[in-house]
C-alpha cells in the first residue's frame, strides 16, 4: 500500500514510492552493500532516487526497479545515491590525539622495510585519511621527515567510486578550511582559486581505491591501525559482527581500531579487544 498521502504527492511531484517498492529497493541495497534501511527511510529513498527516475525518463519506481535488477551499472549508481557520505576533517579529535600520543611513539623505529600502514575503511571523500596524514606529518616540517622515513602508507577505501575520486583529487571547498586546526592548516592545506588542496606531502602518503567492505579484501599485509568509523551504523548486527571480526584479524598484534562515536563492538571482539578510550581499542599483543 502506498504510504504517501495526496498532500505528499502535491508537495513532491514525481512518482510515488509504494511500501513494496521501498522494500524491494531496501533488499537490493542490503544485498549489494549490506546496508539496512529502516521503513522510516522511505521518504529519503524517494527524494534521493527521484532525480534518477527523471534522468532515465522513467515514469515510476516499478520501472526503475526493473532497470536496477538487470543493469549492474544502475545498481552501482543506486548505491552512490543511497549512501550517506557526511564527514569532516578532525572528526572525533580524540582518535587523532590517541594516534599521535599513544601509537606514533611505538612506531618511531619503523622504516621503509617495515612501513607503518593505516587503513581508512569507508573513507568517504578523504577528510578522515588526510586528517590521519596531517596527524602523522605533525606540526613542523622537520617532524614530517619521520613519516617519509617510516615509509608510512595510508589506504583509503569506499564503496562509492565518486568518493574514491574525491579522495584522489584531494581538493575541498574554502569553507571547510577552518575544520583543520593550526598549525596543520598552514602546513598541509594549500589555498587554490576555488578552495584548498591537500599538500603533496600528505597526498603522497595515500592510496585510494574502491572497496565494498563485504567483498574479498585485497590486502596482503596487516594494519597498524584501522579507522572504520560511522559506517557500521548502517549495518545490522549480523553484518557488524562479521565485519568487526575481519577488521580485528586484519590488525597487527597491538594495532589500534577506531570506530564511530555512536558505535559499539557487538561481536566477540568486544571480549578480547582492549578498550583504550571512547570508541578506541587495541588488539592484544599476544593475539596473532
Ligand atoms: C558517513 S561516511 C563515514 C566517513 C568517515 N569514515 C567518517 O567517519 O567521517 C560512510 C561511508 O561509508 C561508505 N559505505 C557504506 N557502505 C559501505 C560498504 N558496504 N563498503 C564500503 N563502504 C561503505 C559510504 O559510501 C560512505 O562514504
Amino acid at each position: 500500500m502506498n504510504q504517501l498521502t495526496p498532500l505528499d504527492r502535491d508537495l513532491w511531484g514525481g512518482a510515488p514510492l509504494t511500501d513494496a517498492e521501498f522494500r524491494e529497493i531496501a533488499a537490493m541495497l542490503h544485498q549489494e552493500a549490506r546496508i539496512s534501511l529502516a521503513p522510516q527511510k522511505a521518504t529519503l529513498v524517494r527524494s534521493r532516487l527521484s532525480r534518477r527516475l527523471r534522468e532515465k525518463e522513467l515514469k515510476n519506481f516499478g520501472d526503475y526497479i526493473l532497470l536496477v535488477r538487470r543493469d549492474a551499472n544502475e545498481r552501482r549508481q543506486m548505491i552512490e545515491l543511497l549512501t550517506t557520505n557526511h564527514t569532516h576533517f578532525f572528526r572525533e579529535q580524540h582518535h587523532f590525539n590517541h594516534l599521535r600520543n599513544e601509537m606514533m611513539p611505538l612506531w618511531r623505529g619503523r622504516s621503509m622495510r617495515e612501513p607503518v600502514r593505516i587503513w581508512s575503511a569507508a573513507s568517504s571523500s578523504g577528510e578522515e585519511v588526510y586528517t590521519i596524514a596531517m596527524t602523522l606529518l605533525g606540526q613542523d616540517l622537520r617532524e614530517a621527515q619521520w613519516a617519509r622515513g617510516a615509509g608510512v602508507q595510508l589506504f583509503a577505501t569506499d564503496i562509492s567510486e565518486e568518493m574514491v575520486s574525491a579522495v584522489r583529487k584531494a581538493e575541498y571547498p574554502k569553507g571547510h578550511l577552518e575544520q583543520i586546526p593550526q598549525p596543520w592548516r598552514k602546513l598541509w592545506a594549500k589555498e587554490t582559486r576555488d578552495g584548498f588542496a591537500i599538500a603533496p606531502e600528505a597526498r603522497n602518503l595515500v592510496t585510494a581505491s574502491q572497496l565494498n567492505l563485504f567483498e574479498r579484501w585485497p590486502w596482503r599485509h596487516s594494519f597498524d591501525a584501522i579507522f572504520c568509523r560511522n559506517v557500521m551504523i548502517y549495518f545490522n548486527e549480523e553484518a557488524k559482527a562479521e565485519l568487526e571480526m575481519r577488521l580485528v584479524a586484519q590488525l597487527v598484534p597491538g594495532g589500534a581500531l577506531y570506530i564511530g562515536h555512536s558505535e559499539r563492538l557487538v561481536s566477540k571482539a568486544k571480549d578480547f579487544m582492549i578498550p583504550c578510550g571512547h570508541t578506541m581499542y587495541r588488539k592484544p599483543e599476544t593475539m596473532r
